[in-house]
């Protein structure tokens, strides 16, 4: 049965392909999981398989194409043979003022955000339930929480995500542990960190916290984890 730290538990991650995804598949590899990648990008999910080794499988996969994780479901289990863990964190953003125009992206933000990670994990969930210690960790935002003007979708779509998996806690438990996590500024790139004027998180430290989560011991189940940046007020 799966669940102890360090028995190679099989890890899949949607949007591995960049920032908080890429920073967990290295964290949980390095804590010895097997690691599989899921992102449209393939040549980045490969290039990170290739610097991780054996132990990761990229597998091109798009979250809003039922379809792709299908095939992906079934290529985790022929070559790792279960999935422990999955990792819902692909998403898209977007800025600004409610308007028509816009429409498209919020379809988009909609699709991705809210329903790719209910596709990707009813798809994966009867591999999670496979071993009986299952961890489903949905990587959500201080959006949910703590909302401003200008993101309006983006802010809606994790809070749906976070009544969907306090559902989902209760229906799963206790074999499959539901873990939230709802960071702030998160240093992706350099300019969010310019246009906020102050440190944002290192993606190695949300990936640190999705690796203490789901290494407590079985009877313990962390449900939510709001983490900003020290200077951040909202
Ligand atoms: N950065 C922050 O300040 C912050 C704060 C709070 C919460 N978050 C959350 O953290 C998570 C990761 O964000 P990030 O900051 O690391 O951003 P990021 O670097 O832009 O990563 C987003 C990832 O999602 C993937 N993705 C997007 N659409 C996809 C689709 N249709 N199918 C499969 N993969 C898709 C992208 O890969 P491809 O383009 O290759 O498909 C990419 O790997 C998101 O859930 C985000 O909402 C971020």
């Amino acid at each position: 049965m799966a669940g102890d730290q360090d028995d190679g538990r099989v890890a899949v991650i949607t949007g591995a392909s960049s920032g908080i995804g890429a920073a967990t598949a290295r964290k949980l590899a390095a804590d010895g999981h097997r690691v599989v990648l899921l992102a449209r990008r393939a040549d980045r999910i490969q290039a990170l398989a290739g610097e991780l080794g054996k132990r990761a499988l990229a597998i091109p996969a798009d979250v809003t194409d039922r379809d792709s994780l299908v095939a992906a479901a079934g290529r985790v289990q022929r070559e790792f043979g279960r999935t422990d863990i999955l990792v819902n964190n692909a998403a898209a953003m977007a800025r600004g003022p409610f308007t028509s125009e816009q429409r498209g992206l919020y379809r988009r933000l909609v699709e991705t955000n809210l329903l790719g990670a209910m596709t990707t994990t009813e798809v994966f969930l009867p591999q999670l339930r496979d071993d009986g210690g299952g961890d489903l960790v949905n990587i959500s935002s201080v959006a949910a929480r703590s909302v401003r003007a200008g993101i309006a979708v983006y802010a809606a779509t994790k809070s749906g995500l976070n009544g969907w998996s306090e559902v989902l806690r209760q229906e799963l438990q206790p074999d499959i542990r539901v873990t939230v996590i709802e960071p702030g500024g998160v240093a992706t790139n350099p300019e969010t960190e310019q246009s906020r004027g102050y440190p944002l998180i290192p993606v190695e430290q949300v990936a640190e916290i999705i690796s203490f989560c789901i290494s407590r011991p079985r009877t313990v189940s962390i449900n939510e984890v709001l983490v900003r940046p020290s200077s951040q007020a909202h």
